[in-house]
Parts: structure tokens; sequence; C-alpha cells
């Protein structure tokens, strides 16, 4: 009998029959979890976190939330605040109380899987794919069950991310589909290397994306609530917070873990750096996501 693989992460494709539309999800997502997914209906004071893995999303959630809430922090684990739509499913973020406060969603799903609502607001961000590949590393190194992996192997990630055969599928396809509707009224798209250097700059966008009077208040009172969520969502301040996830990480896994651009450098070889740039320039010339990056050259 072959012996089981352990280097390799394990994930399943999801499909849904009547569309045939599909994705992938970890190992131990279920085919139940995505058909409760699709039956949840966008309200239209519905606020999603839409983003491919590992590119920015928990920050961005937490920014979100805390211009929602007015400085103040989720109470617990931030998952039960904040469903995972594709995880979680239709009634659990159902039950998620949006009678004060917008519901905050976060997906990975594809633009094409996500719930619409023209009134619903959709925040992306994205992040340079050498530091995304990486982060999905040592996720999937804290995450070993998940998985079903003990013992991640970064080569053998590399040849399934570029193939898209890992979780919500080619990296590429997911931020061009997702790009193709970055001017639409209720889309606001940003990357992660913008949040890093210029924090203030963009939580002031996503609020006012969110609605002019959070930008207003944000300001209000010498600026005491922008500062507050300046520091409530710093890498520090939030790396010391023990809420982002249920199951089993040993410690030195952290799920906040390096938070910086360019750490590709250090885990990367020179030929998996160049295949992922030349996958940028291919998928890219024709949408404009090749450019993305362009005035973060010097660190990527
Ligand atoms: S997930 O599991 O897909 O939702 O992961 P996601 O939240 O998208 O990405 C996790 C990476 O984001 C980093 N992170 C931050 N960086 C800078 N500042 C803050 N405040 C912050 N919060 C989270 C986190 O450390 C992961 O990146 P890496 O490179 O692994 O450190």
């Amino acid at each position: 009998m072959a012996s089981e693989d352990l280097t390799t992460p394990k994930f399943v494709k999801v499909r849904e029959d009547s569309t045939g539309l599909e994705t992938i999800y970890p190992a131990v997502f279920t085919h139940e979890d995505f058909e409760s997914a699709r039956k949840y209906k966008a309200k239209d004071s519905d606020v999603y976190v839409c983003s491919y893995p590992k590119t920015g999303t928990t920050w961005l959630l937490t920014i979100a939330w805390l211009i929602v809430h007015h400085g103040e922090e989720f109470p617990g684990n931030y998952r039960d605040s904040i469903p995972m739509l594709e995880f979680d499913g239709c009634e659990s973020t159902e039950a998620i109380d949006d009678s004060k406060f917008p519901r905050i969603i976060k997906t990975h799903f594809p633009y094409k899987l996500v719930p619409k609502n023209s009134k619903a607001k959709y925040l992306y961000i994205t992040r340079n794919p050498k530091d995304a590949l990486v982060s999905l590393y040592f996720h999937i190194r804290g995450f070993q069950s998940e998985y079903k992996c003990e013992n991640p192997d970064l080569n053998k990630l590399y040849e399934l991310y570029m193939k898209g055969e890992v979780e919500f599928g080619l990296f590429f396809d997911h931020l061009n589909e997702w790009y193709a509707h970055r001017n639409d009224p209720n889309v606001l798209f940003l990357l992660y290397e913008d949040v890093k250097q210029d924090p203030r700059n963009e939580v002031l966008k996503v609020a006012n994306f969110l609605g002019g009077e959070y930008e207003k208040k944000l300001k209000m009172d010498e600026g005491k609530i922008l500062e507050n969520i300046l520091e409530r969502s710093s890498f520090s301040h939030m790396k010391g917070r023990n809420v982002w996830h249920k199951t089993f990480r040993p410690e030195n896994e952290p799920f906040i873990r390096k938070g910086v651009i360019g750490d590709w450098k250090n885990h990367l070889s020179v030929e998996q750096a160049d295949g992922l740039d030349r996958a940028l320039m291919e998928h890219g010339k024709e949408s404009g996501i090749s450019k993305l990056w362009d005035k973060y050259a010097d660190f990527l």
C-alpha cells in the first residue's frame, strides 16, 4: 500500500449542480458548506470583505469592523462577529445580528460566487502573489489537520499554486475577475501594500466608501476615533490578541505572523519568484493587473 503523502496539502473541489459553478476548498470544508453558502441572499446593508486567501483579509475585516463600530473592537473571537460565508454557510451568517450595525461578511469566493446586491458594499483586497503564497504556506503549517498535511513542502505548494489547484483556484483568475469590477460603484479595490505604506489614507478611503458619515465621525473629536482605529488595526496590536482562530495552531505558528512586504525573499527560490512574476505578466497584460505593484518594485 502506498504511504500517505503528508507533505502536500489537500484541497477539495466543490460544484453546484444547478449552475455548474465550482471552486476549491481546503480539505476540511464540505460540499454542504458550499451549498448552504450559496443560499445566502445579500442584504442592502451587507458589507463584504472579499479576497484571495492570505492577502490581508483579516486586517481589512478589522478595519471595516472598527469603522462601522466607531472604534470599538469585536468582543471575543472575531468569527463570532464576522461570518466566513463559504465555511459558516447561510444560517450562521443570517444569525449575525445586523439590526444596529451592518453585517460584515468575510469571503474568499471568486466574484461569480459572491451574493450580489446593488446596495451592498464590496471591499476587495489583494497582495503581491509571492508574499501571498509564502503566507499560505505558513497558514497551512499551522492548520495541519485542516489540510491533512503534517509537514507541508513549499515546493509542492508552489506547483499547486501555479496550476490554481489550491483553495479558491488560481490567484490570477481571482484577481482578474474582481479587477474587472474595480470601478463598480459598490466595489472598493485595495492593495495590502498600500495599507501597509499609508494606513491612515487607506482607512479614510474605506470609511468614505462605507458612507460619508463614517468618515466624518472618524475625524470628530480631534480624530480620536481614527487614532483608535489605527492603533487597534496595527500589526502589533492585532498580533497581541488571541481571537483569530478557533481550531488549534501551535504557538510557534501564529496566525498574525510577520505582516511585511517582501518576506518571499526569505523563502522562495529565484526560479519560483521568476515563475510568479512571469505568470503575473502573462495573466495581467491585457487586464492591467501586471502593473498593480509597479510602484513597489523596490520591495518586490
Ligand atoms: S486569511 O486566512 O486568508 O484570511 O488570511 P489573510 O488575513 O488574508 O492574510 C493574513 C496575512 O495578513 C497579515 N496581517 C497583517 N499585516 C500587516 N498588518 C496587520 N495589521 C495585519 N494583520 C494581518 C498576516 O500576518 C498574514 O501575512 P503574513 O505574511 O503571513 O504575515
